[in-house]
């Protein structure tokens, strides 16, 4: 048989220079395939005479052997490599960092929120919720306060826009969270424990006063509450959220015509240049007004004021915000000056809890 090395080095080159499985498979096609070269040779041995088939039959299957085995090492080769070129593409480090840290932070007033909710909550507090544009029903009627009384004058009002010829009182921005109060009670009746994060607003304006700053209210009513339940909740609640053992508070005698009687509290700290720190120090920081809510005011939310008793308080976020976080300005609450932020604010990913440590 001629050209047996011909075919042979033919096939040996182009399996040699080949760059691909799809371009060997193509070789193997026209070499080994039904109607490849060497197929056909083969098929040619039937014309020949025995003796003759039996020499180039021989010949014919060395040749096959070589190229196949000649394919198979490409193959195994070219299979290798394209893992290679896979691995070094797909290739990541898993030494990298999960998920870079969000950018933007919490302002320590969403903060404190979340940490007072969450110490009430464990005292069997929920969280109930008005609107900031309140009808002046709720803000003061319902709440002891009618139109003639001078407490009225002391809230600097916002009173929002009514039409010319339109004889309704005016709604107001809500100058306290204590409608809320109101807006429990009727909703949900007696006995009840809520409390009531949010705004409030008031025209005013100095280093501890802003236009719009932020209440908590709260409220436990039921059948045999009294100031000494008051005391305690407010003092655990100190010692929870300032997180010391040592907190003093002060009830001072007050009056608020929704409570009777009423206290204001301080909270003891010191200001050592620009530095505040709780339970220590000569100074005290007026931080909420409280007392036995009002018999009137019970009634007008429809709750039996001879069946039912309790306490009710109102607290300033920002101002236990201030002493908690040492922040001297209330000011700065509200420039929105993102050095500030970046210095006093929180991570989105750490929520507070008792568990975990408030403001860890
Ligand atoms: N609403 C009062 C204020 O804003 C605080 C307060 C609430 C007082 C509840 C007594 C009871 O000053």
């Amino acid at each position: 048989m001629d050209g047996l090395d011909d075919l042979k080095a033919t096939y040996l080159t182009a399996v040699a220079t080949v760059q691909d499985e799809a371009a060997l498979e193509e070789l193997r096609v026209s070499a080994l395939g039904k109607k490849g070269e060497i197929s056909a040779l083969m098929a040619g041995l039937d014309k020949m005479e025995p003796d003759q088939r039996k020499a180039a039959g021989a010949m014919l299957n060395v040749l096959k052997d070589e190229i196949d085995a000649a394919l198979r090492a490409k193959k195994a080769g070219l299979s290798d490599a394209a893992l290679d070129a896979r691995l070094r593409e797909e290739w990541l480090d898993v030494t990298l960092p999960g998920r870079p840290r969000p950018r933007g932070t919490i302002h320590p007033v969403s903060q404190v929120m979340e940490e007072l909710t969450a110490i009430f909550a464990d005292m069997g507090f929920a969280v109930a919720e008005g609107p900031q544009v309140e009808s002046d029903w709720y803000n003061f009627d319902a709440l002891n306060i009618p139109p003639e009384h001078p407490a009225r004058q002391e809230h600097d009002t916002f009173f929002m826009h009514r039409d010319a010829g339109d004889a309704r009182p005016p709604h107001v921005l809500r100058t306290h969270t204590s409608p809320v109060q109101i807006r429990a009670m009727t909703e949900q009746g007696a006995p009840i424990r809520v409390i009531a994060p949010g705004r409030v607003y008031r025209m005013d304006m100095d280093q501890t006063h802003t236009p719009m700053f932020h209440q908590v209210e709260g409220l436990a009513i039921d059948r045999d509450i009294s100031m000494a339940n008051l005391k305690w909740t407010l003092e655990e609640f100190c010692r929870a959220f300032f997180e010391v053992d040592k907190v003093e508070l002060r009830f001072r005698a007050s009056h608020f015509p929704f409570t009777e009687p009423s206290a204001e509290v301080d909270i003891r700290y010191s200001n050592v240049g620009g530095q505040l720190r709780i339970g220590e120090g000569d100074k005290w920081m007026e931080i909420l007004g409280s007392g036995m809510v009002h018999p009137k005011v019970l009634a007008a939310a429809g709750v039996n004021p001879d069946e039912w008793q309790g306490f009710a308080f109102g607290m300033g976020i920002d101002r236990i915000a201030m002493l908690k976080y040492g922040i001297p300005d209330l000011r700065a609450f509200f420039e929105s000056d993102l050095r500030w932020l970046r210095h006093y604010g929180f991570s989105a990913i750490d929520m507070p809890d008792l568990a975990g440590g408030l403001s860890s």
